[in-house]
């Protein structure tokens, strides 16, 4: 679907008056692109500004008249409006979002009985945004610019959900069996810390040593954790797998075992807090408000907490817990002040939390490809995430090794027989009829259409039934010379 956008018209005679309200957030984007740029430029009173402010204005307004709030959210490039995704493939719009995710700014929500001095000072807060927010957050200092009806926030992956489609909760299908061994245990280990017990370090640490001698040791294990994932996972699935990315960035670091087992250890529990959180706010339907928003914010420290009052907990765990929402350029959050700069290990569990959250279903998105969440890494890589932890991860990840079973995205099965060393997500596979009995032809799956896009994308490596031999469809061995 397509939102056609026609270039911004400053007469205000043809405002929409007649438009049905709250159907196109994007007007009032663009009215604040403008309203920033234009704030750069002239003093606050300048008539070029009254313009633009008496147009916005009455498209709040008149948005306002049938809601409470206007709930703007620019979630992987897509504008949501109230939680309903508006696509939009214009170029001027993936400017001024790109604009506004550039500055941090993820979402915009007005509230009724908004100013147009309110709309301006905005303008000008996102204007002065470029040089960064100094630390403070962006509540208060909107606050001291007298804003009490706008707020400006920034789009958390898994902390965040609209929900525009069901998933379960829990990966369906046949699993590698220590996979689903360690899946249960942090189950046990998060439903315990739920229901108010003490954590139980002994299913802990056993579950840590589950992962690194045996769910590492699984490539079908580990395909399943890098792939898309067609389910939502609260929290304890995630956590697993989390710790499983961070495993192999730590492994690809050349990390020690002490230092391996602390990773998975603070990376299985990183979100340990969010036990303190809610169900009901967890699983939200609709967007979040600031309450709801600044409990699961709450989730690092409450995580922190926890785990501080555990004997024998490794001691950057609670450190790690507490500031995997910190960005590696001291923002982020909770505050801790001075632009604190997260632990070395936090910037691991990052990049893989990162990772997980977007390869996997999200109640208000569909699960990214592999290869998409690599692009998103790279391009938070510097702002948001440790660059050469980014690149580390990236090159680690063998995503479709030789013999994989595989799904593509026109629904046909294969077998992955050669990798392209210059596309390691774009394999050749062999495809295979509907029984997996024999192969049916050969495909590059890095080959590309008229328009330059790839004709088919892997969705999913399968796990194959045990009598499926892989190697029927392997090429011969080279011969020895
Ligand atoms: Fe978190
Ligand atoms: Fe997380």
């Amino acid at each position: 679907m397509t939102t056609t956008e026609t270039t911004p018209s400053p007469r205000r005679d043809q405002t929409s008056a007649m438009e049905p309200p709250l159907s196109d957030p994007l007007p009032l984007l663009r009215g604040f692109a403008v309203l920033r740029r234009l704030s750069g430029m002239y003093p606050p009173g300048h008539p070029t500004i009254a313009e633009r402010l008496r147009e916005m204005d009455d498209i709040v307004r008149q948005h306002l008249r049938t809601a409470p709030a206007i709930r703007i959210d620019i979630i992987h490039g897509d504008v949501h409006l109230d939680g309903v995704a508006c696509r939009s493939d214009n170029q001027g719009t993936a400017q001024i979002l790109h604009e506004l995710v550039e500055l941090g700014v993820h979402s915009i929500h007005i509230d009724r009985g908004v100013e147009p001095e309110e709309l301006r000072a905005v303008g000008q807060f996102l204007w002065e945004m470029k040089e960064g927010t100094g630390g403070e957050p962006v509540e208060t200092q909107l606050a001291r610019r007298n804003v009490r009806h706008v707020s400006l926030g920034r789009l958390v992956a898994l902390d965040t959900r609209w929900r525009a489609m069901e998933w379960p909760d829990a990966p369906e299908g046949q699993l590698d069996p220590a996979y689903r061994e360690s899946l249960a245990l942090a189950e046990q280990t998060f439903d315990t810390v739920g229901a108010g017990r003490a954590l139980d370090l002994v299913t802990g640490r056993d579950l840590v040593e589950l992962l690194i001698h045996k769910v590492a040791r699984s490539s079908a294990a580990l395909a399943q954790i890098l792939a898309v994932k067609q389910y939502e996972n609260l929290t304890y699935c995630h956590s697993v797998n989390v710790a499983m990315i961070g495993l192999l960035l730590g492994r690809r670091l050349g990390f020690d075992e002490p230092t391996t087992a602390a990773l998975v250890e603070a990376a299985l529990l990183h979100d340990i807090g969010k036990t303190r959180v809610p169900l009901e706010i967890l699983k939200k339907p609709g967007a979040l408000d600031r309450q709801e928003r600044r409990t699961i914010e709450a989730h690092t420290r409450f995580g922190a907490e926890i785990l501080a009052g555990v004997e024998r907990v490794r001691p950057l765990t609670p450190t790690v817990a507490l500031e995997h929402h910190r960005s590696v350029t001291g923002f982020g959050y909770p505050d801790l002040g001075d632009r604190a700069i997260p632990h070395p290990l936090t910037q691991i569990v990052s990049v893989a939390d990162t990772y997980e959250a977007i390869t996997g279903a999200r109640s208000y998105r569909a699960a990214g490809l592999p290869q998409e969440a690599c692009l998103i890494l790279a391009r938070l890589a510097g702002q948001q995430l440790n660059t050469a932890l980014v690149k580390a991860f990236v090159s680690a990840v063998t995503f479709f090794p030789i013999g994989s079973l595989v799904r593509t995205s026109r629904n046909e099965t294969g077998v992955v027989v050669r990798t392209n060393p210059a596309d390691p997500l774009h394999p050749v596979l062999a495809l295979l009829d509907e029984g997996l009995a024999a192969a049916v032809g050969e495909v590059d799956t890095a080959s590309r259409d008229a328009l330059g896009g790839y004709e088919r994308h892997i969705v999913e490596t399968l796990t194959a039934r045990e009598d499926f031999d892989v190697t029927r469809f392997l090429p011969p061995e080279p011969p020895q010379v």
